[in-house]
């Protein structure tokens, strides 16, 4: 039996898209000076060669620890799969992390799927089978725009002859001549992978032409292909190069949910070359996400609620996703009245349950007062 008069009962969280293989390494071996994508690359090149399986399986699995005491239950993460070093193959260790954690019924699992992130076109191959079940790429980082299109087709069409799904770093970039995602439309049309496609990041977007934004959205609705922003990122790496005003870096997310493109929003980094903050809350990031569109209308601020629980489960294709009768009792239970005050309050996540187990529960959050006079404790929630 379960009180939960009042709070709001709610699917688990998704996070849409996530790097496994890199969390909770900050400070390894050095922190980003800068703060920048291109320093957080490089970075990343200096720490490869001193990871070891065993430290970045660690590594993962605290972080699962992390997500699952939030309520977060699903996780999409993308790996690096150049050039495995020191014996260290980042796919195999995500897979080992995820395997480990459902066998031990106390921990509970974050539902992870894979994407190979692969520069060069053609280096997934080698890893699906290996706990990787999308095909990942960065086509912007390709040396030329016609090898990023290159990259595009033929890891469409790899994922197509395996029946995989396919998630691309695509566009994170300010450089509005960056389309990979016309292109990632495209074949996802021509292949027929429709529902099975997305389109990660899309910072381009952000500064591209509106005439052409207004050909780009009927192409992508078309095709069916899905958009992930990633508020926490997007807003702290993009628009380095500006002066001011100085560009947020986003994609269009109002735009692309009214075009009826399936957006979801990904944490990306947590404590990483790339990012020193964050702690797998969600809410935080659907607060961020809020806050950089300026969806502040109440229809919005539940779509930016969606966007961090249906929208991703749609992305990873989760079909037992949801609170309905006849779904396994996987749900969490927040110290909310309802969406929008979970999202203002990055409320409490007061029960964690799934398949019917409770994985993690916490005490509410309330501060005791010693004021003449006033109530003896607050819990920031508006009493009507
Ligand atoms: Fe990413």
């Amino acid at each position: 039996m379960i009180e939960a008069a009042g709070q709001l009962l709610s699917p688990p969280f998704v996070d849409a898209h996530f790097h496994m293989d890199a969390t909770l390494s900050h400070g390894l071996p050095r922190v980003n000076a800068s703060g920048t994508l291109l320093e957080g690359i490089a970075l990343w090149g200096e720490l490869k060669p001193r990871l070891t399986q065993e430290a970045l399986v660690e590594r993962a699995l605290r972080y699962c620890d992390w997500a699952v005491a939030k309520g977060l239950l699903a996780i999409r993460s993308h790996v690096d799969v150049r050039r495995p070093v020191a014996g260290c193959r980042g796919a195999a260790a995500c897979a080992r992390a995820g395997e480990a954690v459902p066998r031990s019924a106390a921990r509970g699992l974050p539902a992870g799927r894979a994407a190979a992130l692969a520069q060069r076109a053609g280096q997934p191959e080698a890893r699906a089978g290996q706990g990787v079940d999308v095909v990942g790429g960065i086509p912007h980082f390709e040396r030329t725009s016609e090898q990023g299109a290159e990259s595009v087709k033929i890891l469409c069409e790899l994922a197509a002859e395996r029946g995989l799904r396919v998630d691309m770093h695509c566009d994170e970039s300010d450089d509005p001549a960056s389309r990979h995602i016309e292109t990632l439309a495209f074949h996802t049309q021509r292949l027929g992978l429709h529902g099975r496609v997305t389109g990660s990041h899309l910072t381009s977007m952000h500064s591209m032409d509106n005439y052409y934004v207004s050909k780009l959205l009927p192409l992508m609705r078309e095709a069916g292909v899905h958009a992930v922003a990633n508020p926490l990122i997007n807003i702290t790496l993009q628009g380095r190069h500006d002066g001011y005003p100085k560009r947020r870096g986003m994609t269009r997310v109002p735009e692309l949910l009214a075009a009826g493109i399936n957006v979801g929003f990904g944490h990306d980094c947590v404590m990483d070359p790339w990012y020193s903050l964050g702690s797998a809350d969600m809410l935080e990031v659907a607060a961020m996400g809020l806050h950089v569109a300026q969806m502040t209308s109440r229809t919005q601020m539940l779509q930016c609620f969606e966007a961090v629980t249906v929208n991703g489960a749609r992305i990873l294709g989760l079909d037992e996703y949801g609170l309905d009768v006849g779904k396994p009792a996987d749900f969490v239970l927040l110290q909310a009245s309802d969406p929008i005050e979970a999202i203002r309050l990055r409320a409490t996540v007061l029960l964690v349950v799934r398949r019917g187990q409770v994985l993690a529960c916490a005490a509410p959050a309330q501060a005791v007062m010693s004021l003449p006079g006033r109530p003896v404790t607050v819990d920031w929630r508006l009493q009507r």
